[in-house]
């Protein structure tokens, strides 16, 4: 059934007009003025609000099997729980254990995938190397639409790449025309940090950001960064939480590197102070890498998304309930790192960043859907609302209000590290490809109608760069 959007006004990446717009089979099909609504057709009413791009979180774990136990979002609960905030894509993450395929990882994740209710795409992560990862990386290249692969600099025996590592898969990335990103921390300080903190009798989650201090992301930001520099490779940081990570973006991109940056929803806004709250469950229910920073950090990580140093917002969804977290109550090494947050990105960039004069509607669109779309290889067929493109948009009401709460909530978590904060702008209406998943309040959902997009490399464009790092 077609649907007619009348009466808002149209933001994109680039400009805002009073418009309507015809959604046909999954597509946009029209944007004009006074668009005659085709028979049979849908009507919606728009008037007062804007009708946008629908959200893309480039950084999620659903269901992911991490530090003993699994993610409690799962593909379903998870985008569905987008959806109700106006984020209609994903691009989340493959992990192979070391030593594992990393095409049996990809077939384990797309099947787990197969529930899910919004788009999604994947990135793959580099844990180990040998010749048959050289070779996968190919295959997933080649043939599955994988054109980002995933680096953690940190998580000692478990997931961590050393230098050999990263310049093996940045090499191959770099041939592949595919994007190299990096978890930017020393994992070799964290590990040190650690057990001098437990050592010292400090076990408690207030002991979490101590054994990751801004300088540690500093230092696996610049390395991955002077790396990618002299291979001539393009580069993602994934979420830059530290001033130091930042300034290393910024210096390495004034001296023309192509580097971009992701900053989360939540390291805008909360602050360290939360890891000495003496409730284990609340302080415990903040424990992710890298943590949560004094006030200063938050005020850096804005200016640097305003001035297009930071270019995407993101999440990195990962939940984990109450009797997860609990496995750390003795040792904060062993608390499961990670917090939600995507239900509530849009609102919480649209609050604090359009509402206070940070961003315009148009600079929001761009850093919570375009920019990803064009970074990660998606763009137009997502973040964009030219004619053609999925129908994956949103009706923004910039003026009704909602107050975060874990009771209201549909990310299936038992916490909200937004909890209590008065948000003004809602989606209202959130479509994607074209059918109504979310109307003033009504999740409807429905599971299985994701789809797996594939994301083309570009190697002419990649090997552009390194013929000019040379
Ligand atoms: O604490 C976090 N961020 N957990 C998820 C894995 C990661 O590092 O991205
Ligand atoms: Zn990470
Ligand atoms: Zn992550």
């Amino acid at each position: 059934m077609d649907t007619l959007i009348r009466g808002g006004t149209l933001i994109d990446a680039e400009v805002t007009e009073r418009k309507d717009l015809l959604i046909r089979d999954g597509r946009i099909a029209a944007i004009g003025i006074d668009l005659e609504a085709p028979n049979g057709a849908k009507t919606i009413d728009a008037g007062g609000q804007y009708v946008m791009p629908g959200g893309i979180d480039p950084h999620t774990h659903m269901e992911l099997p991490f530090m003993g136990t699994v993610a409690s979002d799962d593909f379903y609960s998870g985008t569905a729980a987008g959806l109700a905030g106006g984020t209609t894509s994903i691009i989340d993450f493959v992990i192979p254990n070391p030593q594992q395929s990393l095409m049996a990882a990809f077939r384990e994740w797309r099947g787990w995938a197969e529930k899910a209710a919004s788009d999604y795409a994947f990135h793959v992560a580099v844990t180990w190397w040998d010749e048959s990862v050289n070779r996968e990386m190919g295959e997933l290249a080649h043939e599955h639409g994988v054109s980002s692969f995933k680096h953690f600099m940190a998580y000692k025996n478990a997931i961590m790449c050393d230098d050999e590592v990263l310049v093996n898969s940045f090499t191959r990335c770099l041939e592949l025309g595919a994007l190299p990103t990096v978890h930017a921390e020393n994992g070799e300080l964290v590990y040190r940090l650690q057990k001098q903190l437990l050592a010292r009798g400090i076990t408690g989650p207030e002991a979490h950001p101590l054994s990751r201090p801004p300088a540690v992301e500093g230092e696996a930001a610049n390395r991955a960064i002077r790396i990618a520099e002299v291979l001539g490779a393009p580069i993602y940081v994934v979420h830059v939480s530290a001033r130091q990570a930042l300034e290393a973006i910024m210096r390495a991109r004034n001296e023309g590197q192509r580097v971009f940056g992701e900053v989360l929803a939540g390291h805008l806004l909360i602050d360290d102070s939360v890891y000495r709250d003496l409730d284990f469950t609340r302080a415990a229910a903040h424990v992710m890498s890298p943590p949560f920073r004094p006030k200063a950090h938050q005020r850096a990580l804005w200016a640097g998304l305003q001035a297009g140093h930071l270019h995407t917002t993101a999440t990195d969804h990962c939940c984990f309930c109450a009797p997860q977290k609990a496995a750390g109550k003795d040792d904060f090494t062993k608390i499961p790192n990670g917090c939600g947050g995507i239900e509530d990105r849009m609102g919480v960039l649209w609050h604090y960043g359009v509402n206070s004069g940070r961003l315009t509607p148009n600079e929001f669109v761009k850093v919570t859907s375009t920019n990803a779309a064009q970074i990660f290889n998606l763009y137009p067929r997502k973040g964009s609302l030219r004619i053609g493109a999925d129908a994956d948009v949103v009706i923004w009401d910039p003026v009704a209000t909602r107050t975060v709460s874990v009771k209201t909530h549909h990310q299936n978590v038992d916490f909200n590290i937004f909890e209590g904060r008065e948000l003004k702008g809602l989606a209202t209406h959130t479509f994607t490809r074209g059918q109504l998943a979310w109307v003033d309040g009504d999740l409807r959902a429905e599971r299985g109608r994701g789809q797996y997009v594939p994301r083309p490399t570009n190697p002419a464009y990649f090997e552009a760069i390194r013929k000019r790092a040379k």
